[in-house]
């Protein structure tokens, strides 16, 4: 394809901020993929890439047994920046020195002075903070390097051997708190590796669609959408391409949001003419939920009854050759030493059946991080909501109610969680909250309302700050805010007469109650 004509080759050393190192490639419009570092010279050399990234990692460069490169891929002509562990590895292979600094370990926000007329530093400040965190540290760089930046613990932060194009740092670019990080990637990417930042969403969604168009033929697909942002962008891209030969099946299991299966029905069927068939499968799902507490019995019981009504409706379709899915790039980098792209199954609900009888799967995000996909989205005419919506659970509201699922508990949480989102938005905060919901607690207290005592529900609102969904942290939410959310809880929503507010971080909290 086009937008890929330009790669960068990101190696990965085991490092914890592989992914970011690539999302912020992209970021630059340049197009990369993360690769084990056991990839060989050969294999680099017909991947045709325009730069070569080596990642940080947790070994030591000097350690016999820690993760090594090909040493030939120096040879390729090929520019390579080594961050972190990368760099030393690239010291040590070269034949500089790194010795081990546990005394004097570098971690946080660190003071470096740059040569701005080194390649890479060119056009930053002379001095800026950048993010250290490292226990060894190159004491000597290798024949044909110049040393371009110090702090005061490390007399090599970066080096740089303009002739050959070899560029190392020791701290992380990649990270935020590197006040300057992206204009260093972005030197590297544009001067030394010459790439023109063609990587744009309009071409990708453009030369996807053709390249559906292609493979695809007159023959037929089926989708399972489930109103998220990549099972969407995925069908739509399909849709483009190949208009009605695209069949999706919505399973709505009746524990999604309010109105939730209503909206998703009405993008897809009106706004964009798809091939839709939304199955309305809540008293089945509630049947085999009924008196069922236990919270992985009831993923259980939800991802296995999705399957069986995904199947029993693909049947009732005849032959369809292909299932398109919405698989991105994450779910298929394993990342981590060792492990060159090990494809993972994708799982939303229960994971859809391997055998159902597809001569393939069609996967057109597979290339694609979670904001990139974003912009496909909107490229495609998603509406905004749609494309920045928090991410929601499978088993839908069945993991926010605590013990088993009737139908009155469902309407008191889709009606509070309304109220909450409504707020949120109307104040912002919609924008910053990584997730925000409420919870039906299943804890009963003792109230007062009017001049009566009530004995009723509990709800608990939950709403967490976070990037990666590992870790998170809870919301600060504004007190007037939460107030309003309460008072509108109490006083609209029937048999709630408490609304609380979860101060847990994950972790030692899940950002789920179940
Ligand atoms: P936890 O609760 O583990 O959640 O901190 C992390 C993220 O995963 C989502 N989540 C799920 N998603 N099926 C899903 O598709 C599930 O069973 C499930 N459990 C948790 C959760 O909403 C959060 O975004």
């Amino acid at each position: 394809m086009n937008t890929k004509n330009e790669s960068i080759l990101v190696m990965d050393f085991g490092g914890q901020y592989t992914q970011l190192i690539a999302r912020r490639v992209r970021e630059c419009n340049v197009y990369c993929e993360i690769r084990s570092y056991k990839i060989t010279a050969e294999q680099i050399r017909e991947g045709g890439y325009k730069g070569i990234i080596f990642t940080g990692g947790p070994n030591s460069a000097y350690d016999e047994n820690g993760p090594k490169c090909d040493p030939a891929l120096f040879d390729l002509g090929i520019p390579v920046l080594g961050i972190c562990y990368g760099a030393q590895l690239m010291a040590q292979t070269l034949g500089g020195k790194v010795i081990s600094i546990e005394e004097n370990r570098e971690y946080g926000k660190t003071e470096v002075e740059f040569n701005t007329s080194s390649l890479m530093f060119h056009s930053a400040q002379e001095k800026s903070i950048c993010w250290m965190s490292h226990t060894d540290r190159i004491e000597e760089v290798p024949h044909g390097f110049k040393i371009t930046a110090i702090s005061k613990d490390c007399p090599v932060a970066a080096m740089e051997d303009i002739t050959r194009n070899f560029f190392a740092v020791q701290f992380h670019p990649e990270v935020q708190h590197t006040v300057e990080g992206m204009l260093y990637l972005r030197n590297f990417l544009y001067n030394a590796c010459g790439c023109t930042a063609d990587w744009k969403m309009d071409s990708f969604v453009e030369e996807t669609i053709s390249s559906l168009k292609e493979k695809i033929g007159d023959k037929k697909v089926l989708c399972a959408l489930s109103g998220g942002v990549d099972s969407s962008v995925a069908a739509l891209l399909v849709h483009k391409a190949v208009g009605k030969q695209l069949t999706c099946i919505f399973v709505d299991h009746g524990l999604l949001r309010k109105d939730e299966g209503d909206q998703v029905e009405s993008i897809f069927r009106k706004q964009f003419d798809m091939n839709l068939i939304r199955v309305n499968a809540k008293d089945r799902f509630l049947g085999k939920l009924a008196g069922v507490s236990d919270p992985e019995s009831k993923r259980k019981i939800i991802g296995e009854e999705f399957i069986r009504v995904f199947e029993e409706e693909s049947k009732k379709l005849g032959k369809i050759e292909y299932l398109c899915q919405g698989t991105i790039y994450p779910d298929v980098v394993e990342s981590g030493a060792g492990e060159s792209a090990v494809i993972k199954s994708h799982h939303n609900v229960g994971g859809l059946p391997e055998d159902v009888g597809f001569e393939g799967i069609i996967e057109p995000l597979r290339d694609l991080f979670k904001d990139e996909v974003r912009k496909a989205g909107l490229e495609l005419g998603i509406p905004e909501f749609l494309v920045y919506r928090q991410p929601f659970p499978g088993p839908g509201l069945a993991i926010r109610i605590m013990g088993d699922i009737t139908e009155d508990k469902l309407e008191i949480l889709k009606d509070a969680d309304a109220i909450m989102r409504e707020e949120f938005a109307a104040n912002g905060l919609d924008k910053t909250t990584g997730q925000y919901f409420a919870v039906l607690t299943g804890i009963k207290s003792v109230g007062v309302m009017g001049d009566g005592r009530t004995y009723d529900n509990t709800i608990a609102l939950r709403a967490v700050t976070t990037g990666d969904f590992m870790t998170a942290d809870w919301a600060r939410v504004p007190y007037d805010v939460l107030e309003k959310i309460s008072n509108r809880i109490i006083n609209e929503v029937k048999n709630v007469n408490r609304v609380v507010y979860d101060i847990t971080s994950k972790p030692p909290a899940t950002i789920e109650w179940e």
